[in-house]
């Protein structure tokens, strides 16, 4: 099986731990670096969160150090949601190897140019990299294929009324990466509002005596602010499901609408604005994933707990 290429930017995180997870045991992807972003926590959190989890399950991928937003002050994700580390309540030891010598920017770029034509970005955090490396290196707009992007909400947000954590955290990011002309999936809150997990889901794949389940179990079951229960309705992996369109693109349903985002409105910066009614007669630049195919996407967790050791 041909795999494909690809780079994953993040900014781990719980949700970006797992995507990583998966992406690195799925058949057909070569996951050849990781590329690190201010997002739920500032840069050198997501840097050293990312090169401890490549390191404890052997992930052969660089890791570099990553962007802070290009206009926007920098406001990391309150730390109730996913703990002081980031990793819920998963604690893994501090990795003894090296960061890439590269940033994230000239890492994502070498990347690129290694595989002309070939490369996917996975994004799951703020767009600040992606951003950067189409206006620093204009000529690598030709040579990716696509780009993943978990972000936006076209109906409800998750972060203010009308946004999307990481497409708010960056959205002058956001747009130069939305209106890049490179063919664009999103994966927002539109389709993970529709795939809550709940704790029956997980519970049956995480008792294995694993590490990697324990691992999982730890970043999935972390309870917030320590008094929270795991909700009775289940709960949204955001990163998860956009490592699982990538790897499974057939298990979502897709809309195919022009999108632009927003950066001025004074309730509505980082909204991204979808086109679903053509009015403004532009071609359309991103399939948006509406829906997802819920057992399958449970069936990708399980197939990476099961290549995982
Ligand atoms: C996104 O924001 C972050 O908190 C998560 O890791 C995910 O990428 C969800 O809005
Ligand atoms: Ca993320």
């Amino acid at each position: 099986m041909k795999k494909i290429p690809i780079v994953m930017d993040c900014d781990p995180g719980t949700d970006d731990a797992l995507a990583m997870l998966m992406v690195h045991a799925a058949k057909n992807i070569d996951l050849r670096a990781v590329t690190t972003v201010a997002g739920n926590l500032n840069r050198e959190v997501t840097a050293q969160n990312a090169l401890d989890i490549t390191e404890y399950f052997g992930i052969p991928a660089p890791v570099a150090k990553g962007s802070y937003p290009i206009m926007k002050k920098f406001e990391a994700l309150d730390i109730s949601v996913m703990g002081e580390g980031g990793l819920g309540n998963a604690a893994l030891p501090k990795a003894q190897g090296e960061f890439s010598p590269y940033n994230s920017v000239e890492l994502l770029h070498r990347e690129v140019q290694k595989a002309a034509g070939e490369i996917v970005i996975l994004a799951t955090g703020p767009l600040t990299n992606v951003a950067l490396l189409l206006s620093v290196y204009l000529e690598d707009r030709e040579l990716i294929r696509e780009i993943v992007i978990m972000g936006g909400a076209v109906y409800y947000g998750n972060h203010t009324p009308r946004t999307e954590f990481n497409i708010y955290t960056d959205a002058e990011a956001a747009k130069i990466v939305f209106q890049s002309g490179i063919p664009i999936k999103m994966i927002g809150t539109d389709v993970t509002y529709r795939t809550p997990v709940t704790r029956k889901d997980l519970d049956c794949l995480l008792s294995d005596g694993k590490r990697v389940s324990k691992f999982i179990g730890d970043l999935m079951f972390y309870p917030g602010d320590g008094e929270r229960p795991f909700p009775e309705e289940g709960i949204y992996i955001w990163d998860g499901l956009a490592a699982a369109a990538l790897i499974c693109p057939e298990c979502m349903e897709w809309k195919h609408v022009y999108v632009d985002v927003e950066t001025k409105g004074e309730l509505t910066y980082g909204e991204t604005v979808a086109d679903m009614d053509h009015y403004l007669k532009q071609p359309p630049n991103v399939h948006i994933a509406f829906g997802c195919d819920k057992e399958k996407f449970i069936g990708i967790i399980q197939k990476t707990i099961s290549a995982i050791d």
